[in-house]
């Protein structure tokens, strides 16, 4: 571990430094949030919201994404008998039009028979309407189906070190860190480190547990 990476890391796992507060009070959306499964239609609206300048430096995405590359991506996930999962949250938009303006997906970790219980999560919302709840909705409806539905115990991440926000929405959901992978992708020209985050089931269901409820 470099000199660099490991103090940053230990300094997350101890809860420092402590999350910057918003330069304003977040206003909430005025006609809510809905979240639902992503439909093939979506792949114009996930190209702009990976794509956007301000959000695909934080992805792993590759640069210039188009809509024809998330119809394919979209087609594969979206398969028949596909364990993955991937939402999308649309707000109100010029008066009662919803619109797309962030996605959240789980997708199988590995191939392995035995890895078959942890997932990988991804998630990003449009900047303009960052910081009013939509990355929380998505990351309440992953968990709830994760820990309800999924069969999934371990949901794990990773996210660049200096993701203050991604960091802090993550911990507020049960992540934590567990150690830092140095020089994890280049972006836009430079190796960058990433933590590495993961959330167990806080409390997995076994068979016979509701038996004389
Ligand atoms: C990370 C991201 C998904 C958060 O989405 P969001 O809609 O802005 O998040 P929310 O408004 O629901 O905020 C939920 C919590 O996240 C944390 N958070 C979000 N933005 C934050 C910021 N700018 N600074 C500090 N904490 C922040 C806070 O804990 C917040 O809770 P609070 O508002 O009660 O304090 C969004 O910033 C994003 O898409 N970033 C670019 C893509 C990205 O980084 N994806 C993750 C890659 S690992």
């Amino acid at each position: 571990m470099s000199p660099r990476c490991r103090p940053r890391w230990r300094a997350w796992r101890a809860g420092w430094p402590n999350v910057p507060e918003p330069e304003r009070p977040p206003t909430p959306l005025p006609g809510g949030i809905r979240v639902r499964r992503a439909r093939l239609d979506d792949a114009a609206a996930l190209a702009q919201i990976m794509g956007h300048p301000w959000v695909a430096p934080q992805l792993l995405q590759p640069p210039l994404v188009n809509e024809e590359a998330w119809k394919a991506r979209l087609a594969e996930t979206l398969a028949p008998g596909k364990s993955d999962l991937l939402l999308v949250a649309e707000v109100q938009r010029d008066g009662d039009r919803w619109a797309v303006v962030g996605n959240a997906g789980l997708h199988p970790a590995s191939a392995a028979v035995r890895r078959r219980h942890v997932m990988g999560l991804g998630i990003s919302v449009l900047p303009d309407v960052q910081r009013r709840g939509v990355g929380r909705a998505l990351m309440q409806a992953l968990c709830d189906y994760a820990d309800r539905w999924g069969q999934v115990l371990r949901i794990e991440l990773a996210v660049y070190t200096d993701n203050v926000a991604a960091i802090a929405l993550y911990r507020g959901f049960g992540f934590e860190v567990e150690g830092c992978h140095r020089g994890y992708a280049l972006r836009d020209g430079e190796y960058v480190d990433a933590l590495a985050m993961a959330r167990l089931h806080p409390h997995p269901p076994r068979i016979g547990s509701s038996e004389g409820a």
